[in-house]
């Protein structure tokens, strides 16, 4: 159990490493990425038409309101004339065009997506979702959004086509870097009846991957622990997003005992990107609690909360990722779906978590309704199951993609009667962090 104790505290300063690292790297996710597919699929007198194609092939880390924001730079003196599925924000200066006006001349477009509700004739399949796109591991149905574009001053061949740079994706805020676009093998299109076959003229993708710290510079989640065995409840880590200024003007969050709360939130944005968060020591707009319940013969239970500190914000389709070792054994969970993710295959320690449909997807924003739970049933694997040491606590949890603090392991409550710490050998220690720097650096 040393063995497990310095594991933890390897991960724990892992994912220290990781968070002050701009390398968009996931170790619970190595492959994740949006890809962005254009499709030439037609030419036109001056320029051609595309379909515009994002998956996101995320397992966890979904797009939420108000949406992604697509931008790119021409590589000559294109112009839009048209879309159909989504809208640049900004027409730019057309001045020079007489009788057809196009959509946008500008020589950087910023494209949205259209809202839900937009007429059918102004519609492409996977458009006008407001910009809201679901992770591939949540429904790789709905992780898909496409818009359809009519590009003029382009050329006509795919030997004068000129691929655009500089690609941007804001979802909504920042994070993700794209690489630049890569001429592909056309894409082939089977009829609906699958009798038929036919091929872009052209096709080109752009893939973009995430990082959280070019998202924002500071956490937004913390966990914070508890079990039946012992009265402690160790709490978020003081400051982990941030601390409250001093004094009766707080200025950086609401009190939640403040006599005009209702009318502070409500002079605010609605779903604002920058969070106005309740006054707590950690200063975060997301806390899990992990609270380990019940003790049976062959089972052991966990209670899950998620709690919204964030008056500024409604997380729709939000999602956990949680790494604990007996997820390979999960008997039954309560009110949260449920998936597991094997990032490499052997190792089965990996859940992803989320609500369910009308019930309890929409984390309200702070307050009284601001909260989801869960309770998990794991059945005991005797080689392996302990109370010691920590073992009952996660090793990572992700709120919406995005990694959250965990309390120094040293404080995580532990039983009264496991006083008998021994010494933790230190050449088992070392070479837990041998083995272990080995398995990260061969996935960096
Ligand atoms: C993007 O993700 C897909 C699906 O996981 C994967 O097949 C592809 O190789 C990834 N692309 C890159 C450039 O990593
Ligand atoms: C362009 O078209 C020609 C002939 O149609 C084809 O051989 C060539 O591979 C195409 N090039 C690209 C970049 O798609
Ligand atoms: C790429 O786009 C970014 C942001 O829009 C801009 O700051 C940068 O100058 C652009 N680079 C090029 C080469 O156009
Ligand atoms: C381009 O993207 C599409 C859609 O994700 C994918 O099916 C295709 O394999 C990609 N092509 C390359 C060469 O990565
Ligand atoms: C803020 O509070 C901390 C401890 O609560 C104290 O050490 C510090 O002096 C205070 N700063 C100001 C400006 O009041
Ligand atoms: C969250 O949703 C509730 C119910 O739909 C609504 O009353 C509230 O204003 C929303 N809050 C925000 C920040 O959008
Ligand atoms: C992982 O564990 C879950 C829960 O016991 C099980 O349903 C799933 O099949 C396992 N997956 C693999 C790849 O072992
Ligand atoms: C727990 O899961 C592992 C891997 O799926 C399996 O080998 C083992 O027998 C399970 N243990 C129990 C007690 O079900
Ligand atoms: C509970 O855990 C805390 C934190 O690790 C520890 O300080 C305390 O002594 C424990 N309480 C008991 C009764 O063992």
């Amino acid at each position: 159990m040393e063995f497990f104790r310095s594991a933890i505290l390897l991960v724990f300063l892992l994912s220290c490493f990781s968070f002050s690292s701009t390398d968009a790297f996931d170790a619970l996710d190595p492959n994740g990425n949006i890809t962005i597919k254009w499709d030439v699929t037609g030419w036109t007198p001056d320029g051609y038409v595309a379909v515009v194609t994002m998956f996101n092939f995320q397992q966890y880390r979904h797009i939420q309101a108000p949406g992604w924001t697509l931008g790119w730079t021409w590589a000559k003196k294109e112009v839009i004339w048209n879309m159909v599925g989504a809208q640049t924000t900004e027409q730019g200066d057309c001045s020079k065009f007489k009788g057809n006006i196009p959509h946008c001349c500008k020589k950087d477009p910023t494209v949205v997506d259209l809202l839900p509700g937009t007429p059918y004739n102004l519609q492409v399949a996977n458009c006008c979702k407001g910009g809201v796109i679901n992770s591939w591991g949540q429904d790789p149905e709905t992780a898909v959004s496409s818009f359809q574009v009519s590009v003029g001053a382009a050329g006509t061949t795919n030997k004068t086509v000129r691929v655009p740079k500089n690609f941007t994706l804001k979802a909504p805020g920042p994070g993700y870097t794209c690489g630049p676009a890569k001429i592909v093998k056309p894409t082939k299109f089977v009829t609906n009846d699958g009798r038929r076959v036919t091929q872009a003229m052209m096709t080109w993708n752009i893939t973009c991957t995430y990082s959280q710290f070019l998202a924002q510079k500071t956490p937004t989640c913390c966990v914070s622990l508890s079990a039946f065995y012992n009265d402690t409840i160790v709490p978020c880590p003081t400051c982990t997003c941030g601390c409250q200024k001093n004094g009766t003007h707080h200025g950086n969050c609401v009190d939640q005992d403040e006599p005009h709360l209702a009318s502070v939130v409500s002079g605010l944005g609605k779903n604002n990107y920058s969070p106005l968060v309740q006054c707590t020591n950690h200063m975060c707009p997301i806390r899990i609690h992990w609270h380990v319940k019940l003790n049976y013969k062959e089972y052991w239970r966990v209670k899950v909360t998620i709690t919204n500190f964030n008056y500024n914000m409604n997380y729709t389709q939000w999602n956990l990722v949680v790494q604990h070792p007996n997820f390979d054994n999960l008997t039954q969970l309560f009110s949260f779906h449920y998936k597991s993710l094997t990032p490499y295959g052997a190792i089965n320690d990996t859940a992803m978590l989320w609500g369910m449909k009308f019930y309890n997807d929409l984390l309200m924003n702070a307050g009284p309704l601001g909260n989801v739970q869960s309770e998990l049933l794991f059945r005991k694997d005797l080689s392996t199951f302990t109370f010691d040491k920590g073992w009952a606590f996660p090793l990572r949890v992700y709120f919406n993609g995005d990694n959250c603090v965990m309390p120094p392991p040293d404080s995580y409550p532990y039983m009264p009667n496991a006083g008998t710490v021994r010494k933790v050998s230190s050449l088992k220690l070392v070479v837990t962090l041998i083995l272990s720097t080995a398995f990260f650096f061969a996935f960096v």
